[in-house]
């Protein structure tokens, strides 16, 4: 599979989502995903699911070290007395000595964000992860890491689908050797039955999901993690590189976002930025 190099290190380009899976359902998706091709894989400890996940890549009988895992703290274990802790014990479910990528779910203000992040990089020290970076920051904090630490923060795990611009974020990580990881890639399924992509999609027999995960890993620096329990999804959004869009497509799948096109937006969302569109809109 395509993979993007970040820091010497290859990150497959589609990953598997895993919010809302859980007990057996999830062990079986993960399970039908490692056997299908996916080697990444995204869970959090928000979504108890870790023990499941790693049940899944225990039993898979895939090398670890083939597996590209991420997870991420939550808002409660961002503290330096807490996050190494809560690692060590998101460890323990997962089955395993290391995660690739340890990622701060979301922003969390009370707490000096120095602090934050140099929690993060004495789990990274540990070599209980060997990537770092961060969720849900726009890119005014983004800049504080880099301007307040030394830290080396790898991705930005933000919503981005065709009805939501994230070209703040896209500018921002590719000018500084990092990655957006596209959460909810596929709108939550809403791109199913959109127009657009459905009469591009009919040119390259191909799913109105499958051009929308294409529109993305097609952009450099992007990487997508759509989530499904549905086998056949599974198998078909693997499906996406055997296919190319043209300029005039990915510019017409990029004029779909909408100033309110975002769906994740929970009481403790940050300032987000305000992009092209919403600007314009
Ligand atoms: N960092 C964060 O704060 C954050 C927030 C949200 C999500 N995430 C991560 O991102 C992952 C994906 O995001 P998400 O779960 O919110 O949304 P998503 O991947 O955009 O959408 C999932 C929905 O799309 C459907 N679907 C999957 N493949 C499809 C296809 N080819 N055609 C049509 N529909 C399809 C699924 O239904 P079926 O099961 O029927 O296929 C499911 O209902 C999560 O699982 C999680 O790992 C992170």
């Amino acid at each position: 599979m395509k993979s993007v190099e970040i820091k010497g290190r290859q990150v497959p380009v589609l990953g598997l989502g895993t919010w809302e899976l859980k007990g057996s359902v999830c062990q079986d998706v993960v399970g039908k995903a490692l056997e299908l091709g996916y080697r990444h894989i995204d869970t959090a400890q928000i979504y108890d699911n870790e023990s499941d996940v790693g049940t899944a890549i225990k039993s898979s009988g895939i090398s670890r070290t083939d597996i590209f895992l991420t997870t991420k703290v939550w808002m409660d274990s961002v503290a330096s007395s807490a996050l190494p802790k809560s690692v060590e014990e998101s460890l323990k479910k997962l089955k395993t000595d290391y995660v690739d990528l340890l990622l701060l779910h979301w922003p969390v203000s009370g707490i000096p964000l120095r602090d934050q992040i140099s929690a993060l990089e004495t789990v990274q020290d540990w070599g209980l992860a060997k990537m770092i970076g961060v969720s849900n920051y726009p890119t005014a904090l983004m800049r504080r890491i880099i301007e307040e630490t030394e830290a080396e923060i790898v991705t930005d795990q933000v919503e981005y689908h065709p009805y939501l611009s994230q070209s703040a974020v896209l500018d921002f990580c590719r000018q500084h050797d990092m990655f957006l990881t596209a959460y909810s890639p596929l709108a939550r399924g809403k791109v199913r039955t959109d127009m657009t992509l459905l009469e591009i999609a009919g040119k390259y027999g191909k799913s109105a999901g499958q051009v929308a995960l294409r529109w993305l890993v097609q952009q450099e620096s992007v990487v997508a993690i759509p989530k499904t329990e549905n086998l056949l999804h599974l198998k078909t959004n693997l499906e996406i590189f055997d296919f190319e869009l043209s300029p005039e497509e990915m510019a017409k799948i990029s004029a779909l976002a909408q100033p309110n096109g975002r769906i994740v937006a929970p009481d403790w969302s940050p300032k987000w930025d305000r992009d092209d569109q919403e600007k314009a809109a």
